[in-house]
């Protein structure tokens, strides 16, 4: 239940946050579980940390300004020394469906640069296949029924992603497909497929771009590196 995963969702924060180090520069990611994270950097600027931050979509930026976390541009940014971020889905191997919140490109932006690209989640999230949870993918808007094709010919089922029945808009003013392709077998593969397709802005499965995954189960945590 949300309680149960609350606790463990602040565990994992409270874990990953202890990796932060005086004058770095981290990286917010997006959603309930990097919330915690946030909220946990916040204390520890209180007590004397001294970090600047980019943030992977306007609500975390609102968010880190409201706690006093100082934002940099991500534009100018060449590095991050680490970030901290969720996930909708992660095995073992280290890959990951991100997304769900719609800030994928950001996000994959910043643990692109980031040193020690840090995912911290909840038990619930783990899983042995990757695609249960579908895949999100952002389009360019005048691409999109393209783009449908094209997931299709790969096998996917493709549905654009509507909130409060408007089609909805990422940060950056593009569309969102949710893509089900099935337990995906071969990730790696899969993503390079997607890399391909001309409108695909960036798609949500994250392969070879996290460190380490702390995950709390009950009392414990756990980690994947
Ligand atoms: C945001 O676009 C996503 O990648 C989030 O990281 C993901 O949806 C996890 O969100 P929760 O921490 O709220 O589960």
């Amino acid at each position: 239940d949300k309680s149960k995963k609350d606790a463990e969702k602040l565990a994992a924060a409270k874990e990953a946050v202890k990796f932060v180090r005086n004058h770095d520069v981290v990286g917010l990611g997006t959603g309930s579980t990097a919330t915690f994270a946030i909220k946990e950097l916040a204390e520890r600027i209180k007590d004397g940390l001294e970090i600047k931050a980019a943030a992977s979509s306007i609500k975390t930026e609102e968010l880190a300004i409201s706690f006093g976390i100082p934002i940099l541009p991500l534009e100018t940014l060449g590095t991050i020394d680490i970030s901290i971020d969720g996930a909708d889905e992660f095995t073992e191997t280290l890959n990951l469906i991100k997304g769900g919140g719609g800030a994928l490109f950001r996000e994959k932006i910043i643990a692109s640069l980031s040193k020690n690209a840090i995912i911290i989640t909840d038990s619930s999230k783990k899983v042995n296949l990757l695609g249960a949870f579908t895949v999100p993918i952002e389009v360019i808007p005048l691409a999109y029924q393209y783009v449908f094709n094209k997931i299709e010919e790969l096998g996917g089922k493709a549905t654009l992603r509507v909130k409060e029945s408007q089609k909805f808009i990422t940060d950056n003013g593009n569309y969102i497909i949710d893509a089900d392709f099935g337990l995906i077998n071969e990730p790696a593969q899969l993503a390079s497929q997607l890399n391909q397709i001309d409108g695909i802005l960036a798609h949500g499965l994250f392969i070879n771009l996290t460190a380490k995954i702390i995950m709390a189960k009950g009392d414990h945590i756990l980690t994947f590196q």
